[in-house]
């Protein structure tokens, strides 16, 4: 049965031109979904197996005969495009230059971003792995300081309005099903952060956002994997590094805005969608001297 998406719900079509496959099994070899395999040296394409063909395309691009194609699932035949040469991939020494030069940047020039800035950096998130393909990820993007601002004060109105839901007593409360990690969260972190934004707002000063010139928020349907839009979203940061740009993730307003059918209706997010992560940008004002080396919480080999 194919798999149902935020927008799929068949099976792609897979076509093959039997007069110029060799049967060589490299794309029975890749599909995992699995309607292509071999039998008795032969290419069997049966679609009705496991979840018919989920998109993933790899067959097509694996064929050295170029025989097979992928129609559905929002994949077509000119979706393929070269490889890119191996000296112009990333080396691991270049990538990992890129990841130690980014700070999460909090202090931006007075300058927007480019739309082509942002057309490249949406066309680099567009590569990232999906759970399960097409991708369901939608960027809401807010393009200049005047749109993040407007977007900031909505957010701002709804933290205004639930902060009580953070009070001591209340997630003393909470605490008891939810867990002492809610609470301590809660209390250490969650309720002083929103007095500060809440404070600071009243004051002119944005630390939601930080007067960024550029902010997106990466959603998506309820059907896809929650990871996706975090991995759209670190993506974004990535790319956004080596345009030269500044980046941060913010992480707060997703949950209020998952509760505001208001904030919701007025930005065109669809309903029933689950709440991701937003992603600040801007050109940086200020230039780090250091790098810094960071140890994760643990790494086991078992
Ligand atoms: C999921 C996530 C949520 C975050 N939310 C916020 C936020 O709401 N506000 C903020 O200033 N920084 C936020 N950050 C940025 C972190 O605070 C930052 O990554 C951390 O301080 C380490 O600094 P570095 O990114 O420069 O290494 C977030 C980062 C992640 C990964």
């Amino acid at each position: 049965m194919a798999i149902k998406t935020g927008r799929a719900d068949k099976a792609a079509l897979i076509i093959l031109d039997r007069a110029r496959c060799n049967n060589c099994g490299l794309c029975a070899e890749v599909c995992k979904g699995a309607p292509l395999y071999m039998e008795e040296g032969k290419l069997i394409i049966d679609e009705s197996r496991w979840f018919g063909c989920i998109g993933c395309g790899h067959c097509m691009c694996i064929c050295p005969q170029e025989c097979i194609t992928i129609n559905g699932r929002d994949m077509s035949p000119d979706d393929m495009i070269p490889v890119p040469q191996k000296a112009l991939q990333a080396s691991y020494e270049q990538l990992y230059s890129l990841l130690l030069a980014r700070r999460s940047i909090r202090v931006f020039q007075d300058r927007r971003v480019e739309a082509e800035i942002i057309s490249k950096i949406t066309e680099a998130v567009s590569t990232a792995p999906m759970g399960v393909p097409p991708s369901d990820v939608e960027i809401l993007v807010f393009d200049t300081p005047a749109k993040v601002r407007e977007f900031a004060d909505d957010i701002i109105a709804m933290m205004k309005k639930s902060r009580w839901l953070f009070a001591p007593l209340v997630t003393k409360i909470m605490g008891l099903f939810a867990g002492k990690e809610y609470r301590e969260s809660a209390d250490t972190f969650i309720n002083p952060a929103l007095g500060i934004f809440l404070k600071e707002w009243e004051k002119g000063n944005d630390y939601l956002f930080y007067d960024a010139p550029l902010a997106m928020y990466f959603h998506l349907s309820l059907y896809a994997d929650p990871a996706d839009s975090l991995v759209a979203a670190a993506y974004a940061m990535l790319a956004a590094e080596s345009l030269g740009l500044g980046t941060c993730m913010i992480g707060s307003p997703a949950y209020f805005i998952k509760y505001s059918k208001q904030i919701k209706q007025k930005y065109g997010l669809p309903l029933k969608n689950q709440p991701g992560i937003i992603v600040i940008f801007g050109y940086p004002r200020l230039k780090y001297r250091q790098a810094l080396k960071r140890r994760l919480g643990k790494i086991t080999y078992w």
